[in-house]
């Protein structure tokens, strides 16, 4: 008996067929780890046949290897239609059952890359059809972000999904979690005995999180105009990046045990209070973005922000975490940054006002992914000289270049498996909401801290500096590549 996978990918024709699913594809087709009897079935409105839907991916892809993307191509099958209407659901139905005739399991994953607007309607109506009844193999269904706009949104969109599928079949995706580098701090963190014994307040100052980015909003102006950055990179991929570096070593590496610490983290984040976002909050624009391509000309919404959170924990308490993204930015550059505190009494006769720069680790997800732990050492030929230096690891030099799949190679095939250890759960999206909600809702105040301004290709608002000087603290430039 052969087991069929099918793989729908609803809302084929934008961009992130092309860009992230079926090189993630084809890259597991190389490496043998496709499901038994996979095929993927691209539905979309665009009048096109199947041959032309494989040939713009082929050409998309550019294929090095041509007759490994042949027997891929094979796999791949185009329907014209609109998951939102009944006729174009049966007629899909019509040919995934028509495929599904062996005594095998036929097992169906469904992808939502259609605009969040129809999320619900497109699972509802997946429900009527009968076509996420389990009684001939898994049915499962991704969802793209973004996963509702504020808290009362994700609830609802919850709702409704939970009307038609059970937790277990839903797979709402942030592709940060997916990336090797961000999974890699587990295994630092709890695959090491050196370091967790200093991962708490006793050692650690502050943590810092960055996402850097040196695009714009690029042809996204009337998507992003709307939702910001805190919705677009806060709300989902800095907040499940903080879980990560945050949370307690789990009993297991079981989804559920995984995904129980995370949200712990979360939940313990001290909430914004209306009082205290003038503090612990910044947000800027870029200079011009009111002038890109659907953006609004006396638009407020902002392109950088930075975010002082309190964890309110034993391990935690009294240790902020700095949370920063921007667009325009000077670098590509995503990293955390674990700042340790200084030595408690320096013997060394430093010249006045010297001290000694405390230790820091570096975690750097992308784009030069690696590690570098900061250390002093004395200066050769002086009595008492010293000077940071770096002990660092980078992927490419002990794995070769290009051993680090793409995120949505490992997120795919996990919910291939069933393995939900890397997606976000309906508490853990809500959670994130939750926390957020207050920050934006205050911006739109009146009497809400002015909207900053920086110009593309600097670290953000000059403000940014200061803010944080004033905390005692400076930003880390650690894991930025420094071009020769
Ligand atoms: C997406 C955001 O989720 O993440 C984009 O919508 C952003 O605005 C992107 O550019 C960044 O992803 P990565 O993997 O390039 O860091």
């Amino acid at each position: 008996m052969t087991d069929t996978t099918a793989f729908i990918i609803f809302g084929a024709s934008g961009d992130l067929t092309t860009r992230k699913l079926v090189p993630a594809l084809f890259s597991l087709h190389r490496k043998g780890r496709l499901p038994s009897g996979f095929r993927l079935i691209g539905m979309a409105r665009s009048p096109i046949d199947p041959a032309a839907f494989r040939a713009s991916l082929r050409a998309a892809a550019a294929p090095a290897d041509a007759a490994a993307w042949t027997s891929f191509e094979a796999r791949l099958d185009y329907l014209r239609g609109d998951p939102t209407d009944p006729q174009s659901l049966a007629r899909l139905e019509a040919k995934l059952s028509g495929a599904e005739t062996g005594d095998g399991a036929a097992h169906r994953l469904y992808y939502l890359a259609t605009p969040p607007h129809v999320y619900a309607d497109v699972v509802q109506r997946l429900g009527a059809a009968g076509m996420v009844d389990r009684r001939r193999g898994w049915r499962r269904v991704i969802i793209e972000k973004p996963f509702g706009s504020d808290l009362a949104s994700a609830q609802e969109l919850n709702r409704l999904l939970h009307r038609v599928l059970d937790e277990e079949q839903i797979y709402r995706i942030d592709h940060y979690l997916g990336k090797e580098t961000v999974q890699n701090v587990l295994v630092f963190r709890f695959a090491n005995s050196i370091f967790e014994p200093l991962w708490n307040r006793n050692y650690i100052d502050h943590v810092q999180i960055t996402v850097a980015e040196t695009v714009g909003v690029e042809h996204r102006g009337p998507f992003y105009d709307r939702v910001g950055v805190v919705r677009d990179m806060f709300q989902n991929h800095l907040l499940q990046v903080l879980a990560m570096a945050a949370m307690e070593p789990p009993a297991s590496f079981d989804a559920e045990a995984l995904r129980n610490e995370r949200i712990k983290v979360l939940r313990a984040v001290r909430p914004f209070e209306p009082g205290d976002i003038a503090g612990r909050t910044l947000r800027a624009q870029y200079d011009g973005y009111r002038q890109e391509a659907g953006v609004a000309p006396d638009s407020t919404t902002p392109t950088y922000a930075a975010l002082r959170l309190s964890i309110d924990n034993w391990r935690w308490q009294g240790v902020p975490f700095f949370l920063r993204s921007g667009k325009r930015l000077a670098a590509k550059a995503t990293s955390i940054v674990i700042q340790f505190k200084s030595v408690p009494h320096v013997m060394f006769p430093l010249p006045p006002g010297q001290g000694i720069q405390p230790n820091s680790l570096a975690i750097c997800i992308q784009p030069d992914e690696g590690m570098h732990l900061q250390f002093q050492v004395k200066e050769p030929g002086t009595p008492a000289g010293m000077r940071p230096v770096d002990m660092d690891f980078h992927y490419a030099n002990d794995f070769g270049p290009g051993a680090i799949p793409e995120a949505y190679e490992r997120l795919l095939l996990d919910a291939f498996m069933g393995d939900p250890s890397l997606y976000t759960r309906n508490d853990s999206i809500e959670l994130a909401w939750a926390l957020v909600d207050p920050i934006l809702r205050a911006w739109e105040q009146p009497s809400a801290p002015p909207l900053l301004h920086y110009a593309p290709g600097t670290w953000g608002p000059a403000e940014s500096g200061a803010w944080l000087a004033a905390d005692g603290r400076a930003w880390s430039s650690d894991c930025v590549r420094h071009e020769p």
